[in-house]
């Protein structure tokens, strides 16, 4: 799937269902779901690899696991879901040309159709409009930006006004950029259902409440297999307890037989 088709489950009104991937069993797992979406989301830092955030994330390994991620694809390619690939922290906040080229790399050496980047402050707005007229579709992400969490903390967004504003403002922004979607994460339900009612564009919501035109999920926080659970994304199942006891019920029986 393109970007361009994205857009147009909102109009309509077609629920966008979205998931992280890191890796081939994890990319074929979301495929055969039926996701419309693979994000393969810089969280796969700390879900996949270990690190304490999303920092460490270098372009080569998002470039790595994007690849992992496709090889596990089993459906035609008309028929798989569309992948964005994050920019890691460093790939685009060293100016445009920088930007232009990483995000470039990603497009060229995997099957990624866009990448993803959070914010919206000027300069980010600066990459972003260079990116989509460069050729590369772009996905905004604002609200909860894990990768600013030394300034903003991993609290929720817009909980003032004046955040609620700076939000709002930001959408509408990024829309006017020509990003082809915006995820909003850890911010109220009410301010995510003013943002997608004014925009033309989907918006991808994470701990943003129903209202959103989607909701994407970190798939290992989605299955209960991290020890860190974020305070907006309920298990549906507890993943890592029930493969850890049937793991150990395994052991126990091959050390008796
Ligand atoms: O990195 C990621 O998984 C993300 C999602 C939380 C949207 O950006």
């Amino acid at each position: 799937m393109l970007p361009s088709e994205l857009v147009k489950y909102k109009e309509k009104s077609q629920k966008i269902i979205a998931l992280t991937a890191w890796d081939s069993i994890s990319g074929s797992i979301a495929e055969q779901a039926n996701v419309d979406l693979v994000l393969v989301g810089d969280s796969l830092a700390m879900v996949c690899l270990g690190y304490k955030s999303t920092l460490p994330l270098t372009l080569e390994n998002m470039i790595y696991h994007t690849n992992a991620v496709t090889r596990g694809f089993k459906k035609k390619v008309e028929e798989q879901p569309l992948v964005v690939s994050d920019m890691p922290f460093l790939t685009y906040q060293c100016g445009e040309d920088k930007a232009v080229e990483y995000a470039g790399k990603i497009i060229q050496s995997t099957y990624a159709k866009a990448v993803k980047v959070e914010g919206a402050e000027p300069e980010i707005q600066k990459v972003i409009s260079r990116l989509i007229r460069m050729g590369i579709p772009v996905m905004g992400h604002i609200g909860l930006t894990p990768q600013s969490y030394l300034n903003l903390g991993l609290k929720k967004q817009g909980e003032s006004l004046d955040s609620q504003e700076k939000i709002k403002r930001e959408a509408s922004i990024l829309e006017k950029l020509g990003c082809f979607s915006i995820v909003l994460e850890h911010i109220p339900d009410f301010l995510a259902r003013e943002i997608q009612k004014n925009l033309k564009i989907p918006t991808i919501g994470i701990g943003a409440g129903n209202h959103c035109d989607g909701q994407v999920r970190v798939t290992a926080d989605l299955l209960g297999l991290n020890d860190n659970q974020p305070p907006f994304c309920q298990p549906i199942i507890q993943g890592k307890k029930l493969f850890k006891d049937k793991l150990k019920e395994w052991i126990d029986l091959e050390r008796i037989n």
